[in-house]
């Protein structure tokens, strides 16, 4: 295996880890775009050791284990478990989501704004759009978790951790699954994948090392997506679509949990610079993350120019509310493994920048994701 001993010297800046100084840059996040909109299929070159591991021993780390026995137990099937029969009328949806969280246009001052023309038929379609891009980021990370995944079954040494990631992959190709349904029955569009995920999914799924796909995937990628969930969940008032979440929130807390159960064991064996590496690859995530929810595409296909609302979108009080809050599971997860004081506080600095630290001390996933396993498979939907 190659040895990636890090001195001090290679040690990265935030400014050379992200290619730009300002990490609130907006020209220069907007300047990042997915040309190729017909793509269909997209390869990433990846070298690593697919470990076989002769020791089958179940149990050796037990925490695992129980994941593993849990999620036997609880999966369910995205065609028969969902109400698939309720109607979306998508219009009306955005309404009423609207109406229930402050009103279409979310109280933007709109004068002199490129929103200025702008009359109800265009906010409803704003958030048609919207959902549309969403849910398609969505179900792209989806399989980026499923693809992620089933590169840990093969590279990981533990064989209680191949045991269980091979449970995530069946989790994941369900979420693939309905996430496609739901966009292809329920909504009027695809977007293809934003570039900013593209390029965050593409380093973890290049890198060679296997707690880093972990790192990526089950602590960021996950983390976020957990949050990101838990918000819709919340916010919509459409009743498939919550249930479907409701399902996929119980699976990714064990998806998150799994990654904290495993990094805190392979971490307390590392030397400080390869934890300074671990620190730089979640800040760079992070803020990957972040950036594409500006959600660009939609504006040009609003026909407007993003560089003109970016700036007043980042201002609005609950997109940043929103943003934070993305990373409510992240922080208390990067926390428990160690990686927001090491190396001087390097990452609590960062997370500071982008104001996120105050989360720290909020539930980290290795301990709450038995209370989010809330809904036992199939009997939400068989009491509805
Ligand atoms: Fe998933
Ligand atoms: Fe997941």
């Amino acid at each position: 295996m190659t040895d990636h001993t890090v001195s001090d010297e290679q040690m990265r800046t935030a400014g050379e880890i992200l290619g730009r100084e300002d990490v609130n840059d907006l020209e220069a996040i907007l300047s990042v775009v997915n040309e190729d909109w017909d793509e269909e299929v997209h390869s990433v070159r990846s070298h690593y050791d697919t470990i076989f591991t002769w020791d089958y021993e179940k149990g050796q780390r037990p925490k695992l284990d129980k994941l593993y026995e849990k999620a036997k137990k609880t999966q369910w099937n995205g065609q028969t478990d969902l109400p698939w029969d309720i109607d979306v009328d998508q219009e009306k949806l955005v309404v009423a989501n609207a109406l229930q969280n402050g009103g279409l246009g979310g109280g933007l001052d709109v004068s002199g704004t490129p929103f200025a023309k702008w009359g109800e038929k265009e906010w409803i379609e704003l958030g048609v759009e919207s959902q549309n891009w969403t849910l398609s980021q969505f179900m792209h990370g989806e399989q980026g978790a499923l693809v992620c995944t089933a590169k840990i079954v093969e590279s990981v040494p533990w064989i209680d951790a191949k045991y269980y990631a091979a449970t995530q992959v069946m989790d994941e190709a369900r979420h693939v699954e309905v996430f496609s349904k739901y966009l292809d029955d329920k909504l009027s569009g695809h977007y293809p994948i934003n570039a900013h995920l593209r390029m965050l999914l593409d380093d973890i799924i290049a890198d060679e090392r296997w707690d880093m796909t972990y790192l990526g995937m089950q602590i960021m990628v996950e983390g976020l997506a957990l949050a990101a969930f838990g918000y819709m969940h919340q916010m919509t008032t459409e009743p498939l679509l919550k249930q479907l979440l409701r399902y996929v929130m119980s699976d990714e807390a064990r998806h998150v949990a799994f990654g904290v159960l495993s990094l805190q064991e392979y971490y307390s064996q590392l030397t400080a610079a390869e934890i300074r590496e671990r620190q730089e690859f979640a800040f760079e995530a992070a803020v990957r993350m972040r950036d594409r929810f500006l959600q660009q595409e939609v504006w040009v296909k609003m026909g407007v120019d993003p560089k003109a609302v970016a700036p007043l979108l980042v201002d609005l009080e609950d997109q940043k509310i929103f943003q934070i809050m993305l990373f409510s599971k992240i922080v208390p997860n990067c926390k428990k493994l160690g990686l927001l004081d090491a190396a001087d506080g390097w990452l609590r600095d960062r997370f500071t920048e982008i104001g996120v630290i105050a989360f720290e001390d909020w539930a980290d996933t290795g301990e709450e994701y038995d209370s989010l396993q809330a809904v036992p498979a199939g009997q939400e939907a068989a009491a509805s």
